[in-house]
């Protein structure tokens, strides 16, 4: 295997920067494609934690290149305070991160006007107010800022200029209150930013081709999960990017046009933070004693992640959208010593069962159908061999989704996994 993608299964944070941490290990080069700073991965080494929003999450393996993508959304400052930060830990040079000279950028109006929609919208989306969407909806509107337009300050206060038009008109009217920098402010600070990140700024599609050429081990690291997709996610309530696997394609570029292997991580459960339909969500002691367990709380936002059990028919259309060729459970330790322990393994829709659901189908009008497990007991500690119990809970899964599992995570610490198959 030269090429691995690494692809949330679920609503996010299912535990991808652990696993792409792992698996970088064994890589040469790791790729970011879509998504911002919305994302949050967390990472611990050692017992320290580290959140890493836009690098790479292979960027503590010094011999791995961190690229990030043209399908990203960047926030220079963001990038830049996040390099600060890491860079305590582990050298950062141009020679270990590159950034797409065409990335898009998520300039102060995007961010105030995602803040803005959000507090006034009585529909919103529940978004992380990175700026996100209004940055994309510019990039598609054929207006957006790109790195290399920070180059030169002329052709940038011309390219805020024409970005800013409509958006003037929006914030007078709609949101009178929000303090809006003025085009020269705005280009001002761009420009600034885009002189410090100069340096890592690079023809990274030609980078990855070459790289490829070279037998070098490429990782493609997904923000977000399938069921936040823009086109196969549960819209409206998604992120405004492709985090199905066709996001690598038109975010980065594929020398071969094939990506060998698509790993799929999806918790035992099932988390989502923001709003929209949630078919297996516990409302109830359950709900919040995993949510306690599994200290699930936004690594972006801090906001409390919804919980419930795990849901096949969206899983197994996880598997269908992306290839999925195996997949990692995380977070088997979170569901050991519960009192009941279930598993969604299909959908009643309109008198009629659903196993797999298809892209419009409206999730707030389905009732789930449980399968009851007997709750295992696994300690999970060293030379972890699953339980009777757990292994019938796994069988299950595994018989159900029709691929591998083939990692278990059982802690967040990168000692705490059990490799079931050969990656690399
Ligand atoms: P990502 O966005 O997919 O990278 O996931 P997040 O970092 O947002 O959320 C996953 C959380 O679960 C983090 O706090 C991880 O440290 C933690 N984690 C990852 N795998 C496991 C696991 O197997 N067990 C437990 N208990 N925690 C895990
Ligand atoms: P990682 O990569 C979980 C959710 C937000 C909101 C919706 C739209 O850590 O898995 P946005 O700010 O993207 O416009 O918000 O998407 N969301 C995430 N949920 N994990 C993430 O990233 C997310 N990134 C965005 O909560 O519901
Ligand atoms: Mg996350």
């Amino acid at each position: 295997m030269q090429t691995l993608a690494i692809i949330g299964a679920q609503w996010g944070d299912e535990g991808k920067g652990k696993i792409t941490d792992l698996l970088s290990e064994k890589c040469d080069v790791i790729v970011r494609y879509q998504g911002g700073n919305n994302a949050g991965h967390t990472i611990i080494i050692n017992g320290v934690k580290t959140v890493l929003h836009l690098l790479p999450s292979g960027i503590f393996h010094t011999h791995c290149v961190s690229v990030i993508g043209h399908g990203v959304v960047l926030d220079p400052n963001a990038l830049l305070e996040e390099i600060k930060e890491v860079a305590l830990q582990v050298k950062i040079s141009p020679s270990n991160l590159k950034v797409a000279e065409n990335v898009t950028i998520v300039t102060s109006f995007h961010k105030l006007l995602d803040i803005a929609r959000e507090g006034s919208n009585s529909n919103k989306i529940g978004t992380t107010g990175r700026g996100i969407g209004p940055a994309y909806q510019d990039k598609v509107a054929r207006v957006g800022i790109r790195l290399k337009d920070l180059m030169n300050k002329n052709t940038l206060t011309e390219k805020i200029k024409l970005l800013f038009l409509e958006k003037e008109v929006l914030f007078k009217n709609l949101y009178p209150n929000v303090k809006v920098p003025t085009v020269d402010e705005e280009a001002a600070r761009l420009f600034e930013l885009g002189l410090l990140i100069k340096p890592y700024m690079d023809d990274t599609f030609n980078y990855l081709f070459n790289a490829h050429k070279e037998n070098k081990k490429i990782l493609y690291e997904g923000a977000q999960g399938i069921l936040l997709d823009i086109d196969y996610g549960t819209y409206p309530y998604v992120t405004s990017s492709n985090t199905f696997y066709g996001g690598i394609f038109t975010g980065a570029g594929v020398r071969n046009g094939k990506v060998d292997e698509v790993l799929g991580i999806a918790k035992a459960y099932c988390t989502r933070v923001g709003e929209g339909p949630f078919p297996t969500e516990l409302m109830d002691e359950m709900g919040e004693k995993i949510r306690q367990k599994g200290k699930e709380f936004g690594a972006t936002t801090g906001r409390k992640r919804r919980c419930g059990w795990l849901d096949l028919p969206l899983l197994k259309y996880a598997i269908a959208t992306s290839n999925l060729t195996s997949i990692a459970l995380t977070k088997i330790d979170i569901l050991s010593n519960l009192e009941e322990l279930k598993v969604c393994y299909a959908y009643k829709y309109q008198g009629e069962q659903i196993d797999v659901i298809s892209p419009g189908l409206d999730l707030s009008l389905v009732t789930p159908l449980y399968k009851d497990f007997t709750p295992f007991k696994d300690d999970f500690g060293a030379d972890f061999k699953p339980s009777s119990d757990l292994q019938k809970y796994l069988n299950y899964i595994e018989s159900e989704i029709e691929i591998p599992i083939g990692i278990l995570a059982f802690g967040p610490d990168r000692k705490e996994i059990k490799f079931l198959k050969k990656y690399f």
